[in-house]
């Protein structure tokens, strides 16, 4: 199987993180992001993924100089200006010559367990031009909304509707099938949404299936989700992974409660770090406390600073001793 990964978006919900990094390229516990994307795709028998890249795409291209990602071949595609997801998938399997071929496209933010090979064979089966992965969701007006019949034909594909209008919670999981035909179909270098365009198209056409999952699922696309995503592995909600790696030094008279803290960051003595994520390098001083919030790399949480309530620190920045930060965004993003 060969695969087009979507990693182009400007991760505007992530700033300030995304800033400097794009959100695949953040770290997930001891990688970044799309190396447990891509492991996944690996582990469903991928061996060729082309990443569709639009925002900082040498955050990329200079980190995998060997054109391998957890084992699997990468190939680079760079759209000169942002084609939108249909458009920057048509680009992708051209750029990397996989055109022609039935192909997986991806949503590259998405920490999933759902089985690429079961919505592979459902799609070989229904004979359909598309099918796409669904998973249920408590607020589907984040997402793409997607009705289906009985025989998982789906009936229409409303992006993001008002939160009473949606006729389902089974949204778009972001894992689709193409046949070559589904990409001739899309207008070359312009901007088209598959979510606003291709996708409502097929299923007029009744030629679009979906595979209903249950399986594990995470948008890291927020905040919220993105530290999510991390304290489920924290939790053994989904993988377990260490989450204090063995490059950190946490001070013995720190205290560390359900978090990660990530490659040659330090926790100095009586500090307290609760739900939160401590990216690479960053400091926590003495007696600060940070709580149910984001640190990015390298930043400074000075003495006695309190940083809380799911706030989310950028890169680089120092917050001052003493300083009581809560809900913010530092720097703010505007
Ligand atoms: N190359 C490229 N070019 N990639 C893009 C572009 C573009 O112009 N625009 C967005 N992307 C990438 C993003 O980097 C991300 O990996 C993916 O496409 C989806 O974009 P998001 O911005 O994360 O969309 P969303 O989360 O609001 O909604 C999408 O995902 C939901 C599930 O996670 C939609 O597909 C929804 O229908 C879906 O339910
Ligand atoms: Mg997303």
């Amino acid at each position: 199987m060969k695969a087009v990964v979507l990693v182009g978006g400007f991760g505007t919900r992530l700033r300030p993180l995304t800033l400097t990094t794009p959100k695949q390229m953040l770290p997930v516990i001891d990688r970044p992001m799309i190396e447990h994307v891509v492991g996944w795709l690996g582990s469903a028998g991928v061996t060729d993924a082309v990443l569709a890249l639009g925002y900082r795409p040498e955050a990329f291209t200079t980190h995998y100089t060997d054109g391998l990602c957890a084992g699997v071949r990468l190939h680079y595609a760079v759209e000169d200006h942002p084609l939108d997801t249909a458009g920057a998938i048509r680009f992708a399997a051209h750029e990397a010559g996989f055109a022609g071929e039935r192909l997986l496209a991806i949503n590259g933010d998405v920490l999933t367990d759902l089985d690429l090979t079961g919505l592979w064979d459902l799609h070989q089966e229904s004979g359909a031009e598309a099918t796409i992965a669904l998973t249920p969701v408590d607020d589907p007006s984040r997402y793409g909304v997607v009705p289906t019949d009985d025989e998982n034909r789906v009936l229409g594909f409303i992006e993001k509707p008002p939160a009473d209008e949606a006729p389902t919670n089974w949204i778009n999981a972001g894992s689709y099938v193409f046949e070559p035909s589904v990409l001739e179909g899309i207008p070359a270098d312009i901007p088209v949404s598959v979510e606003r365009e291709t996708f409502p198209a097929l299923a007029r056409r009744r030629s679009l299936y979906a595979l209903r999952s249950d399986a594990y699922w995470v948008d890291t696309g927020t905040p919220l989700t993105y530290l999510k995503a991390q304290l489920d592995m924290v939790d053994g909600t989904r993988d377990s992974l260490p989450p204090v790696h063995p490059g950190a030094v946490v001070d013995d008279e720190a205290y560390v409660y359900r978090s990660v803290i990530m490659d040659g960051a330090i926790i100095r003595s009586g500090a307290r770090v609760e739900n939160s994520v401590v990216s690479p390098s960053a400091v926590i001083e003495q007696n600060a406390v940070v709580r149910d919030s984001i640190i990015g790399s390298g930043a400074l949480v000075q003495n006695g600073a309190v940083v809380a309530d799911y706030s989310v620190i950028g890169s680089d920045v120092s917050v001052t001793p003493g300083a009581e930060l809560g809900g913010v965004r530092l720097p703010d993003p505007g």
